[in-house]
């Protein structure tokens, strides 16, 4: 059943204390009717959070470890398969703070997309251009390179999220308009039917981010082909978390058909 993904990324921040006061703040507000809500914390939070998560949202990591191989000498990394054990049903790859300070590669971040998915866990793969990218006129070239490039070839609807977010609109307060928006979302489910087939693309989903807040989350989420959003600094405040998930947008009929449509398959 097509549900809009609501995804927080808390980043290097919060306390235990915050965290469990986020989750008890969230449980009072109004539940958001047909979302699926997901917060990844930093990894020392998450098993505060799996034991605290009385309402059920799902939680996520934000990185895993590149290598193949579940365990071994890889100092200071964490596998997917470990954050899988500890309760994550999803994981960030390729975010742009990650490509930006650690050179991740659309190679990269593809195997640890496969390392995700082959732990069982749903990859979210990040793609975005940057303000020169979009100034010179190849904001959609360069993120259909980063998409096709990043997915691996095990990717369903059910096991992986495109997460488009433009790295000038990430904390910076500024958004692309819809119709830059609708564009880009647009052009992504193209290319990836083009490559995966059409059951493949339709049941996908593709998420929006960059300075999501509530009061433009209507119309970002209404946007065709915009079915969820990736919320970083308003993912830390439970009532903004909430009323972006609570927002008041509309699905087009023909989306919600396609991809329900596409999952019977
Ligand atoms: P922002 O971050 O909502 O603070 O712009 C989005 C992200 O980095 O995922």
């Amino acid at each position: 059943m097509y549900q809009k993904l609501i995804a927080g990324n808390w980043k290097m921040n919060q306390t235990r204390e915050q965290a469990r006061a986020f989750l008890k703040e969230l449980a009072t507000l109004e539940s958001a009717a047909n979302t699926e809500m997901l917060v990844c914390p930093p990894i020392s939070l998450l098993t505060t959070m799996v034991d605290e998560n009385d309402i059920k949202i799902n939680l996520g990591v934000q990185d895993v470890a590149v290598a193949v191989k579940e365990s071994g000498a890889f100092t200071g990394d964490i596998s997917a398969k470990m954050v899988q054990e500890l309760g994550a049903s999803y994981a960030i790859v390729g975010h742009s703070e990650r490509r930006a300070m650690h050179g991740e590669t659309n190679e990269i971040v593809q195997q640890k997309a496969i390392n995700a998915i082959d732990a069982g866990l749903k990859a979210i793969i990040c793609v975005g251009e940057t303000l020169n990218d979009r100034d010179a006129g190849n904001a959609v070239d360069v993120v259909l390179t980063q998409v096709l490039e990043s997915m691996p070839k095990i990717a369903t609807g059910d096991n992986c999220v495109i997460a488009y977010e433009p790295v000038w609109a990430i904390g910076t307060g500024k958004v692309p308009t819809v119709d830059d928006v609708a564009e880009m979302h647009a052009a992504i489910h193209q290319a990836v039917e083009k490559q995966f087939g059409a059951n493949i693309a339709n049941s996908m989903r593709y998420l929006y981010g960059g300075s999501v807040k509530p009061s433009n989350a209507d119309s970002l989420l209404s946007i065709d082909y915009v079915d969820g959003a990736l919320i970083g600094g308003a993912s830390l405040k439970a009532t903004d978390f909430n009323g972006i998930a609570t927002a008041q947008y509309i699905t087009s009929a023909k989306r919600i058909n396609a991809f329900d449509i596409a999952h019977q398959r």
